[in-house]
């Protein structure tokens, strides 16, 4: 029996979205006003789900207070109030879009929790576009 638990979180960081291979023209006619060279920002929300078996001595899938300071260490810490091209090494060479993002925070987030618990990323970038990671 496996139940899942989940906690929202959100951050605001500044990208922009090109590839330094491409045309100025090339990375406009792709990415539009994404590639706008002076930056833009999104009000980022994120739900962190985790499933796994109830913990018979806790009663938990997993102590939200635990799962709380992860997303703060490994997510708002990094990400918030950052321009996220320049301010993570991670997306120097990775263009910061939804989906690159939701996989850095799943990669950070899952070397923190215990083998026998499953982790789903669901990062909104805007109310309407979403993007879901679970590792697969
Ligand atoms: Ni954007």
């Amino acid at each position: 029996m496996k139940l899942t638990v989940s906690r929202k979180a959100h951050f605001n960081a500044a990208h922009r979205l090109y590839n330094s291979k491409w045309s100025e023209d090339k990375n406009n006619q792709v990415f539009g006003k994404c590639n706008n060279p002076n930056f833009h920002g999104h009000n980022y929300e994120l739900i962190v789900s985790v499933t796994g078996p109830v913990n018979s001595e806790t009663g938990y899938v997993i102590d939200m207070a635990l799962l709380k300071q992860i997303i703060k260490q490994e997510v708002e810490n990094n990400l918030d109030h950052k321009n996220l091209n320049l301010d993570v090494k991670e997306f120097e060479s990775v263009n910061p879009t939804a989906e690159n993002i939701c996989i850095y925070i799943y990669n950070n987030i899952k070397t923190r929790l215990d083998s026998n618990l499953d982790l789903e990323i669901t990062l909104y970038e805007t109310p309407r576009n979403f993007v879901k990671y679970s590792g697969i």
